[in-house]
C-alpha cells in the first residue's frame, strides 16, 4: 500500500532509488516518483502508471544527485495521475516528501494552509506535509526541527521521507506504517520494506513507532517526536537477495509457488523433535497449558490459513474460532486469560489485522503473531511471534506463505494439545492419528513437490477457460481450501469465483449453477462420501466438475469429470496439497487471459489502511 524508498550516499542515487522503487512495487503501481537534491536544488519526475513509465520520463529527462527519495503508489486520496503521483513539493520547491498511509487531518490543515497563501497542486492528502514543513522554515526552523513540527500535527497512519535544498540528509519518521533503514558501506537507505534494498545491503535498523530518523551517507539518528535520542540497534536479516527476485521465472508468483517445498521445509525445520514433541521455542514448557479458546484474527489468505488451523485445533479438541480482522475490532468476541489471541498475517502490516491486535491489549487475553517478517508492526507488537520462515513474498498474491501457515499453525495446534495432554479420539472413532499427521507434516515438502511439478492444472485451464463463473467447494479443511482457491482465482483472473462449504451449495447458491458453471471440489480423505452428494447436485445441473483430491481415492476420481490427484497424507495435510492445484490453476487462467499476474488491477500486497 505504497512503497516509499530514500537513498543517500555518492552521486548515482537515481539508479538505486528505481531499483528500490521495482523491488516495492508490489505495494502499489498506480503511479512513481522520484526526487533527489543535487546542485540545482531539488529535482522531481513523477508519472502515472508503473515504474516502467518513470523510467521512460527519466530517460528522455534525466535527472541525478546523491540524495533522493522515491515512491510507488496505490491511490486513496486522489485518483492516479501525474498530479497525485509523490513526490509532493512546497510552492517554492524548497523540500519533497513521499508518504506512505492516509493523513485523516489533512482536510482541516490544507484549509489552514490554503489561507495562509499556499497553493496546492493535488488531490492527496500528503501534500499538506511538504507545505507545513515549508511553512515552519520560513519561521526559521532548520529542516529538521520543520520536518518535527510537520509531524507532530499529523493525525492518521504515515511513514514519511523528505529531502531538502542544500541539506545532505533524509528525515523520515513513522507511526502506523512501516519503515525499515538499510546500512551500506556506500550509502544508507530507508525503505517501507527491506526487498527494496536488499541488493544492496542486508543489515538493516527497524524502526517503531513515533520514531523520527536523520539517514546521512555514513549513518543515521533515532529520536523521540520530543528530540530525545533513542537506541534502535541494526541486524543481519536472514533473506538473500535472490530470494527477491524473479531469477528465470516470468512472474513471482510462479517463482513462489514452486518456492513451497524449500518454505515448507523451513516452517518445519527443527520444530519437531525425534520424540515427536512439538517445540516452538517461543513459548516455554507449560506456557501453553492454561490456554483454553483460540481466537484467530486475519484477512485474505491468512484468514482462510486461520480457518484451516482453527479446524486443526478443533479437531484436537480444542476451543476455537477465526474473525475477520476487518471485523474483530469493531464487533470483538468475548475473550478471558484463558484466550489465546492470533494474529495471522504474512506482512504484518495489515492495517485490519493489527487494528484487532491492538483491540486485544487491555483484554486479558494473551497475543500471538504468526508472520512472515521480522521487525514487522505485528511481531513487535504481539506478546509472542511465530515466525513462518517462508521466505520474501513478492507475489501480491499469497501462495507460500499459506501453506507455511498452516505447518506453522499445524505445529502450534499439536504443541497445544500436547501441553494440555489432550487425548485424542481413537483414529477407528474418526480421531485424529497424531503420529501420522507429524510424519506427513515432515514430508509434506516432498509431497507438495510432485504437485508443484506435476502442473496437471494448464490442461484444465485452457479446456474450462470461457465459463461463466468458477465455484469452488470443500468441506472440513477442504473449505478454507475452497475459499483460497476462489480468492486467487477471482484475484488475478478477474473472471467469478466464489467459494462454499460443499454443503452450502444446495441453500442457495445451486440456483447459480448452469453448464457454463465449473466446480472445483477439493476432497481430503474425510467426509468425502457428502462431499461427493454435493458433487452430484452441481452436475445434475450441468456443471462440469473438476476434483482434487487424494491419489488413493476412487469414488472421488469416479465422481467427477476431471481429476488432479494429490499424494495421500492424513486428510488434515491434504488439503494444502490441493491448493497447490489451485493455485496453479489460477496462475494458467490468469496467463491465459493476459492479466498482471504479480500486480492484479485494484489491489496491493501489504494494505496498510482500514
Ligand atoms: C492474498 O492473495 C491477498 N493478496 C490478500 O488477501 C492478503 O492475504 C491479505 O491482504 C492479508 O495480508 P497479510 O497476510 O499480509 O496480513
Amino acid at each position: 500500500m505504497c512503497g516509499i524508498i530514500a537513498r543517500i550516499g555518492e552521486n548515482g542515487a537515481v539508479d538505486e532509488l528505481m531499483t528500490g522503487l521495482r523491488n516495492l512495487e508490489y505495494r502499489g503501481y498506480d503511479s512513481a516518483g522520484i526526487a533527489v537534491a543535487n546542485e540545482h536544488g531539488i529535482e522531481v519526475r513523477k508519472r502515472e502508471g508503473e515504474t516502467d513509465a518513470l523510467h521512460a520520463l527519466l530517460s528522455e529527462s534525466p535527472i541525478d544527485g546523491p540524495i533522493g527519495i522515491g515512491h510507488t503508489r496505490w491511490s486513496t486520496h486522489g485518483r492516479p495521475s501525474d498530479a497525485n503521483a509523490h513526490p509532493h513539493t512546497d510552492d517554492d520547491g524548497r523540500v519533497a516528501v513521499v508518504h506512505n498511509g492516509i493523513i485523516r487531518n489533512h482536510d482541516r490543515l490544507r484549509n489552514e494552509l490554503v489561507a495562509r497563501g499556499h497553493e496546492f497542486e493535488s488531490e492527496t492528502d500528503t501534500e499538506v506535509v511538504p507545505h507545513l514543513v515549508a511553512a515552519s522554515l520560513d519561521e526559521g526552523l532548520d529542516p529538521e526541527d520543520a520536518f518535527r513540527a510537520a509531524i507532530e500535527r499529523l493525525e492518521g497512519s504515515y511513514a514519511i521521507a523528505m529531502i531538502a535544498e542544500g541539506y545532505d540528509a533524509v528525515y523520515a519518521a513513522r507511526s502506523g506504517s512501516p519503515l525499515v533503514i538499510g546500512l551500506d558501506d556506500d550509502a544508507t537507505y530507508l525503505a517501507s520494506d527491506v526487498p527494496a534494498f536488499l541488493e544492496f545491503t542486508e543489515q538493516v535498523v527497524y524502526l517503531e513507532d513515533d520514531d523520527v530518523v536523520v539517514i546521512t551517507d555514513d549513518g543515521y539518528r533515532v529520536t523521540d517526536l520530543d528530540g530525545a535520542a533513542l537506541d534502535r540497534s541494526s541486524e543481519v536479516v536472514d533473506w538473500a537477495a535472490g530470494d527477491a527476485q524473479k531469477g528465470a521465472y516470468n512472474h513471482f508468483m510462479r517463482k513462489e509457488i514452486d518456492e513451497q517445498p524449500v518454505a515448507l521445509r523451513q516452517a518445519i525445520e527443527g520444530r519437531i523433535d525425534d520424540d515427536d514433541r512439538v517445540d516452538l521455542s517461543v513459548f516455554p514448557n507449560g506456557e501453553l497449558a492454561e490456554i483454553d479458546d483460540v481466537v484467530f484474527v486475519a484477512c485474505g489468505t491468512s484468514y482462510h490459513a486461520a480457518m484451516y488451523g482453527s479446524r486443526l485445533l478443533r479437531r484436537r479438541g480444542i476451543r476455537s474460532t477465526v474473525a475477520r480482522a476487518n471485523e474483530f475490532a469493531y464487533d470483538p468476541l468475548p475473550v478471558d486469560e484463558g484466550t489465546l489471541i492470533v494474529a495471522v498475517t504474512q506482512s504484518g502490516e495489515t492495517a485490519d489485522t493489527l487494528a484487532s491486535l491492538r483491540a486485544a491489549v487491555g483484554t486479558d487475553a494473551r497475543t500471538l503473531a504468526v508472520t512472515n517478517v521480522v521487525g514487522s508492526t505485528a511481531a513487535r507488537e504481539a506478546d509472542e511471534t511465530l515466525f513462518i520462515r517462508a521466505g520474501p513474498e513478492i507475489g501480491v498474491a499469497a501462495t507460500k506463505t499459506f501453506s507455511s501457515q498452516v505447518a506453522a499453525l499445524a505445529l502450534l495446534a499439536e504443541r497445544i494439545a500436547d501441553e494440555q495432554e489432550a487425548v485424542p479420539l481413537p483414529v477407528a472413532d474418526g480421531g485424529l492419528d497424531r503420529s501420522q499427521l507429524l510424519a506427513d507434516l515432515r514430508r509434506l515438502p516432498d509431497a507438495i513437490e510432485s504437485v508443484v511439478a506435476s502442473d496437471d492444472a494448464l490442461r484444465l485451464a485452457e479446456r474450462y477457460r470461457d465459463a461463466d463463473s468458477y465455484f469452488f467447494i470443500g468441506r472440513g479443511v477442504g473449505y478454507p481450501v475452497a475459499l483460497e482457491g476462489a480468492l486467487k482465482f477471482k484475484e488475478i483472473t478477474y473472471d467469478h469465483a466464489e467459494g462454499f462449504a460443499a454443503g452450502q451449495l444446495k441453500h442457495g447458491p445451486l440456483a447459480l449453477v448452469t453448464s457454463n458453471t465449473v466446480v472445483i471440489a477439493t476432497f481430503t480423505g474425510r467426509n468425502d462420501e457428502q462431499t461427493i452428494h454435493n458433487v452430484q447436485e452441481a452436475k445434475s445441473r450441468g456443471a462440469p466438475v473438476i476434483g482434487i483430491g487424494p491419489e488413493s481415492s476412487t469414488a472421488a476420481r469416479e465422481a467427477v469429470d476431471e481429476y488432479l490427484s494429490v499424494p495421500d497424507v492424513v486428510p488434515e495435510l491434504a488439503g494444502v496439497l490441493a491448493n497447490a492445484h489451485l493455485q496453479l490453476l489460477a496462475y494458467h487462467a490468469a496467463e491465459l487471459r493476459d492479466r498482471a499476474i504479480d500486480k492484479p488491477r485494484n489491489l496491493a500486497k501489504s494494505v496498510t489502511v482500514e
